[in-house]
């Protein structure tokens, strides 16, 4: 005797009435909660009726009630143990007409009620009907069925509750479970640890910088053996600068020493054509102050790398992102103006005043400088790009003393729009160019392709003189969904060597600021547990490390997290490997990194709501009998192993630990 559901009514539940005593029941349809508490992937939910605002239809059959919405969705449902029964029609919606695929799910207080399986355009409706007695929270999802979520538009049809007389559901923001902030990465001791990659390369007769990381009480002392004549290290700081040798591999030790003790470090050279033969790492100023950029904000950066124990690591390039050039219009006059000179030359903004003295302040702590322009006439926020001036900015770019170049297509995307070429050609046609450029440049210039994937940049960014290229958009704007971008870039692996590297964007962990140009960083939305996860999954997958938060308030929480040496280690493995994904299940999966000593880095990661058992064998890692099994955040030894390990993993965390292998 259920009712109809556009609002919540009095029903009576007939078998309670059969039984002879009649009680009375609410029904609710779900598109009557609060549906703003709805997230999902693309647009916003749409109240009985489709994302492309049609009538709820599966495979021809149109439903009057429920919810269009886009993958990946979640909606919290508070029922107080007083619901009693869920039903609905769930299904892809014909509208979509892509070739996407979804997979609903249903949980109540951490366990499975339903799943639809993947469903694709034009599969059945699957009829949902789940117990809800006792149930506290509900959960409701739709994933995106393994396929990403392009073209994902999904529908909760007819979707009602049955709840106790009086009682009715309602939406909740996603419950964060409290967290501590805990800090696993013991404090660094004051004997000395030099730490930093193994492998570095470098351009024939090009200036040459290094500053050794080095972890330990200063004053120290540092020296190397088997340096090239054409180096030298000063004893004092560590930067190691000259003139970078002929092509060879030159073996190299690095020593420091203080009143603590010594540490000594393996360090090769290679000279010749291949830079960045581990991940770049560095800050980049993105994801703090966007456009909002300036000279004090960025010499700030580089004093904070070295005072905070970032550059002691590896941290090494301090790189300046969009909004350093004149823009045609803005809403600070003292970043539009002139956008080039009477001779082509690019003009930076009144922001910074002196790009030559900037690079020069960064270089003198022995450290890296980026930059970043577009191939399209205008940045992504509308500044002056390298249209039409290639050759000139790179140019101007070495002469100001740049390291480091990130070319984001942006505008570019009007100039291939005009282009007949093929579509590979036409995305491969601007970074070729620079590329090329960049490779006659006077200086060693690394070189970030930002075109967030296209035409499959993996297999070709190498090719066109990328050392790295970004592997999807702006992670900014689906930061929650980190574990699914790290699954799909890990897909990329195949294209992941040394000098070539995917790029899942900024490390964005710590304080972060706002996009709309309002307000100081915050604290970013992340758990502990996520941010734990976040740094160990791009460690895993030899991500580049940038850290894009805000260098002001940079806390022990945070550092901890950005500064382990040996987690660090993973990422800058010499072989260069990006992590594989095993095991993959809707909650867990592990991530497994293969070493040069090796051992395997591995990550037994929870991305599901409620903490879960996640074990890996070693006939998953290639390896048999017993092996030793190290806690990498904690730098301690937690054992050996016979045939398996296994950890307790949190929510939305990351266990990250290295088995076998004969250490540093
Ligand atoms: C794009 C890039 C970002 C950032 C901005 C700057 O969105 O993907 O990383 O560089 O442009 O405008």
């Amino acid at each position: 005797m259920k009712t109809g559901f556009a609002l919540a009514r009095l029903t009576v539940v007939g078998a309670t009435f059969l039984a002879g005593v009649a009680t009375l029941a609410e029904t609710v349809g779900l598109q009557e909660l609060d549906l703003s508490l709805m997230r999902q992937g693309w647009g916003q939910p749409q109240l009985n009726r489709s994302m492309r605002e049609k009538p709820l239809t599966i495979a021809g059959r149109t439903f009057e009630h429920g919810v269009g919405t886009h993958a990946h969705s979640s909606l919290w449902v508070d029922l107080a143990g007083k619901g009693r029964h869920l039903s609905a029609f769930v299904g892809f919606d014909d509208s979509s007409n892509g070739p996407g695929s979804v997979q609903f799910r249903i949980i109540g207080d951490g366990k499975k009620l339903f799943e639809s399986g993947v469903m694709k355009l034009r599969d059945a409706a699957v009829p949902v009907e789940v117990d809800l007695q006792g149930i506290k929270t509900l959960l409701l999802e739709v994933l995106d069925g393994g396929d990403g979520t392009s073209f994902d538009h999904a529908d909760w049809a007819e979707a009602r509750f049955d709840m106790a007389a009086g009682a009715r559901p309602s939406a909740i923001p996603r419950p964060v479970p409290k967290e501590e902030f805990t800090i696993l990465t013991p404090r660094p001791g004051p004997e000395p640890r030099v730490n930093g990659p193994l492998r570095y390369g470098c351009r024939p007769g090009h200036p040459f910088l290094y500053k050794i990381p080095t972890q330990g009480t200063r004053p120290m002392e540092f020296s190397a053996t088997g340096l090239p004549a054409s180096l030298t290290v000063d004893p004092t700081t560590g930067i190691v600068s000259g003139i970078a040798p002929a092509r060879g591999e030159y073996q190299v030790e690095f020593r420091a020493k203080n009143g603590h003790g010594t540490s000594t470090r393996r360090f090769s050279i290679v000279s010749g054509d291949t830079l960045a033969l581990t991940p770049p790492m560095g800050y980049n100023h993105w994801y703090a102050h966007y456009d909002r950029i300036t000279d004090a904000m960025m010499r700030h950066a580089a004093d904070v790398l070295v005072s905070s124990g970032m550059a002691d690591v590896g941290y090494q390039y301090v790189n300046i992102d969009d909004c350093w050039m004149n823009a045609p219009k803005h809403g600070d006059p003292k970043r539009v103006g002139p956008l080039r000179d009477g001779s082509g030359n690019l003009i930076p903004n009144q922001h910074f005043p002196d790009m030559k003295g900037l690079t020069d302040f960064i270089h003198a702590k022995g450290l890296k400088a980026g930059t970043y322009t577009s191939p399209g006439p205008l940045t992504c926020g509308g500044f002056t790009g390298a249209w039409q001036h290639e050759a000139q900015d790179a140019k101007q770019f070495a002469d100001w003393g740049f390291d480091f170049l990130k070319y984001d297509w942006c505008s570019y995307g009007d100039i291939a729009a005009k282009d007949k070429d093929p579509e590979l050609v036409k995305f491969k046609k601007p970074y070729t160019l620079m590329g090329d450029l960049l490779k006659q440049s006077s200086r060693d210039v690394v070189f970030n392709l930002c075109q967030y994937g296209m035409g499959n940049v993996w297999e070709w960014g190498e090719a066109v003189g990328g050392h790295s290229w970004r592997t999807a958009g702006d992670l900014g704007f689906e930061l929650d969904r980190f574990f699914e971008i790290a699954i799909r870039n890990a897909g990329y692996r195949a294209w992941s060597k040394p000098g070539a590297w995917n790029d899942p964007d900024y490390v964005q962990i710590g304080w972060i600021g706002s996009a709309n140009g309002m307000g100081r960083p915050k604290p970013c939305d992340m758990t502990p547990g996520e941010q734990y996860a976040f740094m160990s999954l791009w460690c895993l997958s030899a991500a580049p490390i940038f850290y894009s938060g805000d260098m002001a308030t940079l806390d022990e929480f945070t550092l901890g997290i950005l500064c382990n040496p040996e987690v660090i280690d993973i990422d800058q493995d010499p072989l260069g490997q990006g992590g594989r994904v095993v095991q993959l299940s809707d909650t867990t999966f592990l991530m497994v990194k293969d070493l040069q000593d090796g051992g395997k880095a591995v990550g037994l990661c929870n991305r599901g709501q409620f903490p879960a058992r996640v074990s890996v064998a070693w006939k998953e890692l290639g390896i048999s009998g017993q092996a030793s099994v190290r806690d990498l955040w904690r730098r301690s030894s937690v054992g050996t192993f016979e045939g398996s390990y296994a950890a307790d993993v949190g929510r939305h965390s990351v266990t990250l630990v290295k088995v076998g292998g004969s250490g540093r």
